[in-house]
């Protein structure tokens, strides 16, 4: 089945054409085509995402990552002929989501096809699949984004159920302001990782909030408000920056990490899975994985180029999360 996906719930216009078969279980994605336009330039002097300028740009790159799609595709002599359109329909900026469905849906009258709407953060949690791992269930799944923060269990494909979410900020959200507070660019996440590893993890005793509130919930913000009360209280130079972004990088990856632990433990999990754009950040990869070892869990997490926003992973949603499904149950999109 030829799927066509379309994101843009938040700051990335992103279009894929992927083939998908083998049904929920023994499920196969071959992607054809994967263009991401990333509007990070145009955000980056407001420290973040603006959500009438990424309506704005979502309007221009649309048609112009459609056609270097229908480019692609020709330089590989593949005919675009999707059995389903897809499109993220939430959760995601509201401006920024209806030019993706407006532009998904004039495609599907044109091409004669099926629209069905998607979830973003089924996107990021089926992304674990797109490498074709056979993934054993139940599944604890740790789903941390700029948008989210959540422990979800898993106990096939389509049937999951939130643990817990953050109280406050999302993990990304916590990475994102912590850099801006040290005048790094945005998004912050990758720019802190970066300057972790120059410093001391354990040069500053930041707080790990909700680390033993007895349930999956997290809390971000006093986690960042200790760091602004530090540097208020310090002169940071640039070690201290290093020293600062590897203390609160680690404050951040322990408590994820003893809750996501926890979570598969408390649900005899045979499988933990990390997703998100957080997930790119090499310390959580690595401490997840030397943990889940340590219980003998199989740790999972997608390609480095599936961690962010992107299409590939919406068309994933789209067929996994409507696989078990007769085609006529499908839930098109009727706007
Ligand atoms: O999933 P995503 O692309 O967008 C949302 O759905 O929110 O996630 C973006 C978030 C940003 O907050 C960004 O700073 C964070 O993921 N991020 C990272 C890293 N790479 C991206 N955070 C920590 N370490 C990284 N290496
Ligand atoms: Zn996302």
């Amino acid at each position: 089945m030829q799927i066509l996906a379309i994101e843009t719930s938040c700051d990335e216009t992103a279009i894929a054409v992927v083939e998908c078969d083998g049904g929920a279980e023994g499920s196969s994605f071959a992607v054809r085509a994967h263009v991401v336009a990333t509007q990070i330039e145009t955000h980056r002097p407001f420290g973040g995402v603006v959500p009438s300028l990424a309506k704005r740009e979502h309007l221009k790159n649309l048609p112009r990552v459609f056609d270097s799609i229908v480019s692609e595709l020709k330089a590989k002599s593949y005919t675009l002929k999707p059995d389903r359109i897809a499109v993220t329909v939430g959760p995601g900026l509201e401006p920024a989501l209806w030019t993706g469905i407006n532009f998904a849906n004039d495609l599907a009258r044109k091409l004669g096809v099926p629209l069905v709407g998607a979830n973003h953060l089924e996107g990021h949690m089926y992304s674990n699949w797109l490498g074709g791992a056979k993934i054993a269930f139940p599944a604890v799944m740790l789903l941390v984004s700029g948008g989210h923060t959540a422990l979800v269990r898993m106990d096939g494909i389509g049937t999951w159920e939130k643990l817990g979410e953050t109280q406050d900020d999302a993990a990304g959200e916590a990475f994102d302001k912590v850099a801006k507070m040290l005048g790094l660019p945005y998004p912050g996440g990758p720019e802190v990782e970066k300057a972790a590893r120059a410093g001391n993890p354990d040069a500053i005793a930041f707080p790990r909030p909700m680390l033993h509130s007895g349930n999956f919930d997290f809390s971000f913000s006093g986690l960042k408000t200790a760091v602004l009360y530090h540097l208020k209280a310090n002169q940071a130079n640039e070690a201290d920056a290093a020293n600062i972004c590897a203390s609160f990088q680690k404050a951040a990856v322990d408590v994820l990490a003893a809750k996501a632990l926890r979570a598969a433990d408390e649900c005899g999990a045979a499988s933990l899975l990390l997703c998100g754009g957080v997930a790119g950040n090499g310390a959580l990869r690595a401490e997840l994985a030397k943990r889940a070892e340590e219980e003998g869990i199989a740790f999972h997490a997608p390609a480095m180029e599936y961690n962010t926003d992107n299409a590939v992973m919406i068309a994933a949603a789209a067929y996994l999360g409507t696989a078990h499904q007769a085609d006529a149950a499908l839930p098109n999109l009727n706007i």
